[in-house]
């Protein structure tokens, strides 16, 4: 996810040489510096986040803490603003680990990114000034298109549907055909049940496939999938995910 965002940053016109990025694994860094020329790639967070006045958390949601407490006596001095971007970790935490001079920023992008096509739902404290929303936007923006979400608590549903929901759908008919829809969706303004009804003829092909969907229980079924993601997500959050 963090390629995905280094990538996006550089293809919106971003100076590679603003860009810092850290990763403990040698493989990973010799990976990111042929893909990216010109980002400076370091094997030390504190090395990175140094001088740096927005910094981007994108580690597991179980690395967190530790990443975060080791950079606590920075963030104290610094007062950076700190974007985190993993599923299920509260503003609460973020600010316990980094300590109160951070502004923390708690986001959710989804797999899209990696072609500037995510969408990412952003939650920032009440606190958080304009300035600060607008260089999170501004960063997060490299994924795709941006929500603000006011109240935390929406981001574990979030984290359910646009987040784990890739992973539904692979082949290219049912990519092209999710795409097409998404996009009519978005750009007619239409409610989904009223597409639905555009392409259900009494009697047809889509309404005989709807009644196997339905006599299925493919609302529940979806309902109790995304429901099992915000468990999960909640969990994580209180760490006792692996
Ligand atoms: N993938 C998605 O679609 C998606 C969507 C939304 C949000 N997220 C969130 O994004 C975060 C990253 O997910 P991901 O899928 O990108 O995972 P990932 O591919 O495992 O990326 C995490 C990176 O962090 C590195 N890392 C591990 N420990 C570190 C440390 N102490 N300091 C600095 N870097 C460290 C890892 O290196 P090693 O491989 O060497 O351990 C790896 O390169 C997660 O918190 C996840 O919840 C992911």
């Amino acid at each position: 996810m963090a390629r995905a965002l280094v990538g996006g940053l550089l293809r919106r016109g971003w100076a590679a040489g603003r860009i810092r990025v850290a990763d403990p694994s040698a493989d990973a860094r010799d990976h990111l510096r042929d893909s990216f020329h010109g980002i400076h790639v370091l094997d030390d967070n504190l090395a990175a986040a140094t001088g740096a006045e927005t910094w981007v958390l994108a580690v597991k949601p179980q690395q967190m803490k530790a990443v975060a407490t080791s950079l606590a006596p920075l963030a104290q001095e610094a007062g950076p603003l700190v974007i985190s971007i993993a599923a299920g970790i509260r503003s609460g935490d973020l600010h316990a680990w980094l300590g109160s001079a951070a502004s923390v920023i708690r986001c959710m992008p989804n797999r899209p990114a990696v072609i500037g096509a995510g969408i990412t739902a952003i939650h920032g404290g009440p606190g958080l000034g304009a300035g600060l929303r607008r260089r999170a936007a501004d960063v997060l923006s490299a994924a795709g298109e941006c929500v603000w979400v006011e109240d935390e608590s929406l981001l574990d549903a979030v984290t359910a549907v646009s987040g784990s929901g890739p992973a539904y759908v692979a082949r290219k008919l049912a990519i092209e055909t999710v795409f097409g829809a998404a996009r009519l969706a978005r750009e007619s303004g239409e409610r989904p049940e009223v597409l639905r009804d555009q392409v259900t003829s009494p009697g047809g092909t889509t309404a005989a496939a709807l009644g196997v969907l339905e006599g299925a229980g493919i609302r529940d079924t979806f309902a109790r999938a995304v429901h099992a993601a915000t468990l999960r997500s909640r969990q994580l959050a209180g760490g006792t995910g692996k």
